[in-house]
């Protein structure tokens, strides 16, 4: 029996498009931060005895759970064995938050099925496994801030730790429903239909190498700046995508001038959003408190104080049971 615990992470520059769907090989590379909130703990028993995977999700059988079942082949593949596997994950995520993230379930369940498999794996091949399950994923396996790098093949294409200033985020839950559409649906329907593609991938490109820099240097302003605008560009290539895909609400749009505001008021926040209209506010490690009081009082924002969650670096994914 082997338990991991992976945390989400929130990108900076955001992974938008694959350019290899089997492999999960990104059309660029990405950078982000692992947070210390909403922790997914997975177990994975081996169970000799059974013709099937069984897959439980707070203790309730699992609705969809073909791609773990397809990602538990994978490990079985490289571990030469045939043997079924009981995988037991448990969310932290206050119910129905609409924060469940497939990059910490696919980070667990990678160093948890790896253990039990008996696959001594470094982290950087569990972060290209991890990658095999959800693209995102392959950065939880690494603690604080990461760097996704594109690759060109399954080898070379993994998450690393990258030094940098501390940094911290609030997310605003904005709405706890599901999205109307899969981040892997709209990103294929992106890479159709999207004539503003070619300049997702050539700006975000030079958006990751100013980023680099702007770490090495330790500069917040200029990660939040690039931030904030890599994210409106994605979210822009998404929106003119046919049929078009718009994952921001009104009231998301409403925090990113939240975020303005806070700015010109000498709080350097900046805000960022994935497939979804929640808001993620980054700012300096030690200004979290301050940046999640200024949004609570911010008559514009409209969110209750209850939907905002402070969060720090937290660590990559590691056993907490189990050999390694
Ligand atoms: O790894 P996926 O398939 O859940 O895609 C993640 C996409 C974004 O969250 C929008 C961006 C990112 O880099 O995390």
């Amino acid at each position: 029996m082997s338990t991991a615990i992976a945390h989400p992470n929130i990108a900076l520059i955001k992974y938008w498009g694959k350019r290899d769907d089997e492999l999960i090989l990104p059309l660029t590379g990405s950078l982000s931060l692992t947070l210390d909130v909403f922790p997914t703990t997975t177990t994975v028993t081996l169970a000799p005895d059974s013709a099937v995977d069984e897959v439980l999700f707070d203790g309730a059988p699992a609705g969809a759970a073909e791609r773990i079942v397809a990602f538990l082949d994978l490990v079985r593949g490289l571990a030469g064995s045939t043997t079924r596997a009981r995988v037991h994950t448990r969310n932290s995520v206050p119910t129905g938050a609409g924060l469940a993230s497939s990059a910490s379930g696919f980070a667990a369940l990678a160093v948890a099925a790896a253990s039990a498999y008996g696959l001594a794996l470094d982290d950087a091949a569990l972060s290209r496994l991890a990658r095999r399950g959800s693209g995102s994923a392959c950065r939880s396996i690494v603690g604080g801030t990461a760097i996704w790098h594109a690759g060109s093949d399954d080898d070379s294409s993994f998450a690393e730790p990258v030094a940098g200033p501390d940094l911290g985020m609030v997310i605003a839950v904005v709405d706890a429903a599901a999205k109307p559409i899969s981040s892997r649906q709209a990103m294929r329907r992106t890479i159709e239909t999207s004539p503003y593609l070619p300049a997702w991938v050539s700006s975000t490109e030079a958006d990751l190498a100013a980023m680099q820099q702007a770490f090495a240097r330790g500069d917040v302003t200029a990660i939040g700046e690039l931030t904030e605008s890599n994210a409106l560009r994605m979210h822009a290539a998404i929106m003119a995508a046919r049929p078009p895909v718009r994952y921001l609400a009104p009231q998301s749009i409403a925090l990113f001038d939240t975020a303005a505001r806070l700015r010109a008021d000498g709080l350097e926040a900046y805000a960022t959003a994935d497939a979804g209209p929640n808001v993620v506010f980054l700012c300096r490690g030690a200004d979290v408190d301050a940046v999640r009081d200024a949004v609570a009082a911010d008559p514009a924002a409209g969110i209750a104080p209850d939907r905002l969650v402070a969060a720090h670096a937290g660590p990559g994914a590691h056993l907490v049971e189990g050999a390694a």
